[in-house]
C-alpha cells in the first residue's frame, strides 16, 4: 500500500494484501485483504496504531522509512490478533524507545503471542487519553469485536475512530475511502458474517458506545475507510439486530445424486411460495458465502445422505460452523438420504447445542425420493411457510 496522507501528520502506512485466499486457515479471502496501520505524528509525541500481518512487516518499515520517522513514541494496539500485532516486534526493535499503548487484558494476551515484556507496556483503562501535544488520543473499549480485549482509538481533534477489525472487511482495494456504500456492503458483511456475528450482544453494545461520538471518519484496520459512518453504522445495527428475513439456507452434501434431489424439490417448493432461498453445495461451497446468508436467514435445512454410520461428515462440519457463528436462526430442518440406518438427524441436532432454533420435523428419506417422499418435502416446505408466517419478518434487502 503506498503511504496515503489522511489529514496532516496522519498517514495510512499499512500493507495490502491482494493475493491471500485464506484467513485463520479457515475464512475464504476472495478479494485479498489488507492491514492497515496508522501513523499520527503529533507536535510533541508520535503515535503508530496497530501495525500489520508479520509476513508484510518489510512494507510497513519502507513507508516510516519513506516518511523519515525517526521516533515512534507510542504503538497503540487495539487488538492483539497477530495480522495487527505480528510486527510489534520489529518496530520495537527499530524504535527501542516506544511504548506499547493497550488495555492490561491485551497486554496479556501480547506477552503470550510476542513474549512481549511488562516494561515494554503502557496500560490505559476505558475512557483514558494520551496527549500527542496538539492531537489527543482517547481510548474506548470495544469489547468482544471479536477478542475479549479490542478496544478503538478516538483521535479527537480530527474526529477519526480506529477500529481495528470493528467495521472492517478483507478487501484488497487501492481506494484508501469505500467509494460507493454498496462496493464495499458485501466484504463487510461477509467479515461481519465470519467473526463478529457469534457475538451479536457485544456488537449491539458497542455500536451504541461509539455512536455516541462525534466521528467524521471511521478507520479500520481492513479494507477502506469509511467516509460516511453512518452507512457502515447502520449497516451493522440490521446485522445485529434479531430480525430475520424470509429466507431459507439449504445446504446440502450429496454422493449419488438423492440428496441433492430432495434439495432442489425442496428449494423449488419454497420458492413457489415466495420464500428466498439461498442453496450451498458443502462439497463445494464458500463458507464466507453461507456465512453471508446466516446473517439474515430465518431458517436452514441441511440435507444429508448418510455415511461412515452417519451424517456426512462435511454436513457435520456445516453444522458445527453454524453452531460457532451463532446466526439468529428461528428454524432448523434436516432432510436425510440414507439406506440402512437414520443416525443423522440425531447427530445434526446435537451440534446445534449452542443455538436454540426449533427443530422442524425431519425428513427421512430412503435412498431416491418417491412420490410420497416429495409430498413429505412439500410439508416442510408448509411448514417453513407458515412458520414464517409468525414472525416480524422483513423482505427488505438491505443495502445489497
Ligand atoms: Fe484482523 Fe482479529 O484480527
Amino acid at each position: 500500500m503506498a503511504i496515503r496522507e489522511i489529514r496532516p501528520d496522519i498517514f495510512s502506512v499499512g500493507a495490502i494484501d491482494w493475493d491471500r485466499t485464506i484467513f485463520d486457515e479457515l475464512i475464504p479471502l476472495p478479494e485479498g485483504t489488507s492491514y492497515n496501520s496508522y501513523l499520527i505524528k503529533g507536535k510533541e509525541k508520535s503515535a503508530l496504531i496497530d501495525t500489520v500481518d508479520p509476513t508484510k512487516t518489510d512494507k510497513l518499515m519502507t513507508h516510516l522509512d519513506e516518511l523519515g520517522v525517526e521516533n515512534i513514541d507510542y504503538v497503540i494496539a487495539n487488538h492483539a490478533e497477530q495480522d495487527h500485532s505480528g510486527s510489534i516486534p520489529a518496530v520495537l526493535e527499530r524504535y527501542p524507545d516506544a511504548k506499547v499503548v493497550t488495555n492490561a487484558k491485551c497486554m496479556g494476551f501480547l506477552t503470550d503471542l510476542l513474549h512481549l515484556e511488562e516494561e515494554d507496556f503502557i496500560v490505559i483503562n476505558d475512557g483514558d487519553e494520551l496527549s500527542l501535544g496538539d492531537k489527543t488520543l482517547k481510548f474506548i473499549f470495544t469489547p468482544w469485536v471479536h477478542w475479549p480485549e479490542t478496544m478503538s482509538t478516538y483521535l479527537v481533534e480530527e474526529k477519526i475512530l480506529f477500529t481495528c477489525d470493528f467495521f472492517g472487511s478483507h478487501v484488497a482495494t487501492s481506494d484508501i475511502y469505500a467509494k460507493g456504500n454498496h462496493d464495499v456492503y458485501s466484504g463487510a458483511k461477509r467479515y461481519y458474517a465470519e467473526i463478529m456475528m457469534p457475538f451479536r450482544a457485544a456488537v449491539r453494545n458497542n455500536v451504541k458506545k461509539v455512536e455516541s461520538l462525534d466521528i467524521d471518519i471511521i478507520a479500520p484496520s481492513h479494507g477502506p475507510m469509511y467516509k460516511d459512518p453512518k452507512f457502515i453504522i447502520d449497516a451493522y445495527k440490521d446485522w445485529a439486530s434479531d430480525e430475520v428475513r424470509n429466507e431459507v439456507i439449504i445446504a446440502f452434501i450429496s454422493m449419488h445424486g438423492s440428496t441433492r434431489n430432495a434439495a432442489e424439490y425442496l428449494a423449488d417448493s419454497l420458492m413457489e411460495k415466495g420464500i428466498s432461498v439461498k442453496v450451498f453445495n458443502l462439497s463445494t461451497a464458500d463458507i464466507g458465502e453461507m456465512a453471508m446468508a446466516l446473517v439474515d436467514a430465518a431458517t436452514m435445512v441441511v440435507a444429508t445422505p448418510t455415511v461412515l454410520s452417519g451424517a456426512h461428515p462435511m454436513a457435520i462440519y456445516a453444522a458445527h460452523l453454524v453452531n460457532a457463528l451463532r446466526p439468529k436462526l428461528k428454524f432448523v430442518g434436516v432432510m436425510t438420504s440414507y439406506s440402512w440406518g437414520g443416525m443423522a438427524v440425531q447427530q445434526l441436532k446435537g451440534c446445534l447445542s449452542a443455538i436454540s432454533p426449533e427443530v422442524l420435523e425431519p425428513v427421512m428419506i430412503k435412498g431416491l425420493p418417491r412420490e410420497e417422499d416429495l409430498v413429505k418435502i412439500d410439508e416442510l416446505a408448509d411448514e417453513i411457510f407458515k412458520k414464517h408466517g409468525t414472525l416480524n419478518i422483513t423482505e427488505k434487502s438491505g443495502g445489497e
